[in-house]
């Protein structure tokens, strides 16, 4: 499938910039549980899929950058030294953040042209937009030999999103997209931006996406409003960040906080002890486990924390009434995207496609599934398509 993707973005390069480009694919991500913990210092566990950005890049000597998102069919030229950002919600502030921000560390890049094309619906809940941010930041360091790490080339896709796109997102999206590895989850400690990977066993049973193809307004301004709260309480706390707090600790504040922020606080505690749990039923190959911690998690989401949606909760209701889903839950910053499930393998197809009748019969429009694999981080792709 992002073979195809390749052979686009290289075809259209070529045509439109008469000489042959730098590939990369870059990946979207799943994330299996340990949601909102990111910014909180705390555990995720994420993996790179098998969908996502190509990127076609080149320098350029008509002293301007060109950057081509195929897609939606929209073509941007800009300065390097008169950067600034574009309309909100503008696909362009995701390159033109990470030039800036290779810029602010000092490193010196020349013009270039790119061509981009994706797989992931954005809103997907999927990260096609660190997808995008990484494959411009690795064809950059590449291009222009610039000798960032790994590490850095996603701080540096990070902060493309918190000053250009305006969304004060952790770091979960971008290391998975860039570390990714074929066939393995990552259990990844936000503090130390380390991960253990896992090649997980589903054994009978496999992962399955539901999009509830919406993405609610306000979700950014949500998004960050959320992480304001965790910080509060963390400084009430007198403590780095929520990862270092207890269900007791937060007691003690207990009439500080409202019982709004109270029940987020908790929620955030609650998840990353659900993630430490959830990698040890993994280690144990005890999927039931697993699954109930998915939608334990889902419960928090939703209830306390309030980042779920009608059509998300929908989605998890109708998969607890199927004996075969073993756990299913919203997954990334919620207010609309996918469900992720924990399936059997058997029963996946006949599932998915009562719950597309019910979705449509409920909420008038359609759901669309995706399988996925587990797979590679942010690469070059060979050229000899
Ligand atoms: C978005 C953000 C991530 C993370 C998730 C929620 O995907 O980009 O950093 O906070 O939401 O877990």
């Amino acid at each position: 499938m992002s073979a195809t993707l390749i052979k686009d973005v290289k075809e259209t390069f070529i045509k439109k910039f008469k000489t042959d480009p730098l590939l990369i694919f870059s990946p979207g991500r799943i994330n299996i549980i340990g949601e909102h913990t990111d910014y909180n210092d705390g555990y995720v566990f994420p993996a790179a899929v098998n969908k996502g950005i190509a990127a076609a890049i080149h320098k350029s000597n008509t002293g301007k950058c060109t950057a081509i998102a195929l897609d939606l069919d929209s073509t941007i030229e800009f300065e390097l030294d008169k950067l600034k950002p574009s309309k909100e919600g503008n696909w362009e502030n995701y390159v033109l953040g990470v030039v800036a921000e290779i810029q602010n560390r000092n490193k010196v890049i020349g013009d270039f042209n790119a061509v981009f094309k994706g797989n992931i619906p954005g809103g997907a809940g999927m990260s096609s937009s660190a997808a995008l941010e990484n494959s411009v930041v690795f064809g950059l360091n590449e291009l222009f030999d610039l000798g960032l790490t790994k590490h850095e080339m996603i701080l540096i896709s990070q902060k493309a999103e918190h000053n250009y796109v305006g969304v004060n997102c952790g770091i979960m999206d971008q290391y998975a997209s860039m570390f990714g590895i074929k066939d393995n989850a990552l259990h990844l400690d936000c503090r130390t931006v380390e991960s253990k990977p896992y090649k997980i066993d589903f054994k009978d049973h496999q992962l399955m996406l539901i999009n509830t193809n919406v993405k609610h307004s306000l979700s950014d301004s949500a998004y960050n409003d959320r992480r304001s709260a965790c910080e509060s309480i963390s400084k009430l706390l007198g403590i780095k960040a929520l990862r270092d707090a207890t269900e007791a600790d937060l007691e003690t504040i207990i009439d500080k906080v409202t019982p709004a922020n109270y029940q987020k606080g908790l929620y955030v505690i609650q998840e990353n002890s659900r993630t430490l749990k959830a990698a040890k039923a993994i280690e144990d190959g005890d999927l039931t486990t697993l699954g109930s911690l998915i939608y334990q998690s889902h419960e928090g989401l939703s209830n306390q924390f309030k980042v779920s949606c009608d059509e998300l909760d929908f989605l998890v209701e109708q998969a607890k009434k199927n004996k075969n889903v073993l756990g299913a839950r919203m997954m990334g910053g919620g207010f609309g995207g996918c469900t992720i499930n924990l399936i059997s393998k058997t029963e996946a197809k006949a599932f998915s496609e009562t719950v597309a009748k019910a979705y449509k019969n409920k909420f008038n429009t359609d759901c669309s599934v995706y399988f996925i694999e587990l797979s590679e981080g942010t690469h070059i792709v060979n050229n000899q398509l």
